[in-house]
C-alpha cells in the first residue's frame, strides 16, 4: 500500500507478545474482580485479543476519550465522546490502549476513573513511544517499546485507513505528504 513500506512489529511478534501479557495479567489478578476497559477505536484490535489470553473471570466495555493535549494544561481535561456502562466501584480496572505517546490522554483518564471510586486503575498498553512521553505515568503492562516513527496497523489509523492491517507498518510520512 502506498505510503507504506516497512514492517516495524510482525503479527507474530504481536501475537506473541500478547500471549505474555495475557498470562501475567491472569496471574497478578486472580482471585480478584477485574474490569477490562477498551479504549476506541485503536485499542479494539488489542483488547479483542488480549482478552481471549485472560483465564479469569472478567468483565469488559470499551469508552471513546480525547484529551485536550499538551503539558500545560495537565488539569485532567478530557472529553469523553462514549462512556463505559459499567458500574466500576470497588473493581479492579485495566485500561487497554494501542498505544502510549505523550501520555496526556492516559493520565487524564486514570485519574477520572480513580473518581468513579474503582479499586484499582492500571494500564496496558501494546505499543509505547516513551521518547514523545510529556507526563510521567506509570505503564502497568508495557507491549512492546518503538522508536518516535508514525505507524499504523493492528488499530492505528492514518485518517481512518489501516487499522485492519494484522501488522504494525511505518508510515513514510514524504511519500504520503504528511508534514
Ligand atoms: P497520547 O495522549 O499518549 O495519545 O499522546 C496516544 C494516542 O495517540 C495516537 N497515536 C498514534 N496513532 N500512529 C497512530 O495511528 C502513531 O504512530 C501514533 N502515536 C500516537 C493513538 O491514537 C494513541 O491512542
Ligand atoms: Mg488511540
Amino acid at each position: 500500500m502506498k505510503g507504506l513500506n516497512k514492517i516495524l512489529v510482525s503479527k507474530a511478534e504481536l501475537q506473541h507478545r500478547v500471549k505474555e501479557l495475557g498470562a501475567e495479567i491472569s496471574l497478578d489478578y486472580h482471585g480478584q474482580e477485574l474490569v477490562l476497559i477498551g479504549i476506541l477505536k485503536g485499542g479494539a484490535v488489542f483488547m479483542a485479543d488480549l482478552m481471549r489470553e485472560i483465564t479469569l473471570p472478567i468483565g469488559i466495555d470499551y469508552m471513546s476519550v480525547s484529551s485536550y493535549g499538551n503539558s500545560s494544561t495537565s488539569s485532567g481535561a478530557i472529553v469523553i465522546k462514549k462512556d463505559i456502562d459499567t458500574d466500576i466501584r470497588g473493581k479492579h480496572i485495566l485500561i487497554v490502549e494501542d498505544m502510549i505517546d505523550t501520555g496526556l490522554t492516559l493520565q487524564h483518564l486514570q485519574k477520572h476513573l480513580l473518581t468513579r471510586d474503582a479499586l484499582s486503575v492500571k494500564i496496558c498498553t501494546i505499543l509505547n513511544k516513551p521518547s514523545r512521553r510529556l507526563v510521567d505515568i506509570k505503564i502497568d503492562y508495557e507491549g512492546i517499546e518503538i522508536p518516535d516513527e508514525f505507524v499504523v496497523g493492528y488499530g492505528l489509523d492514518y485518517a481512518e485507513q489501516y487499522r485492519h492491517l494484522p501488522d504494525v507498518w511505518i508510515v513514510d510520512t514524504l511519500e504520503l505528504g504528511i508534514h
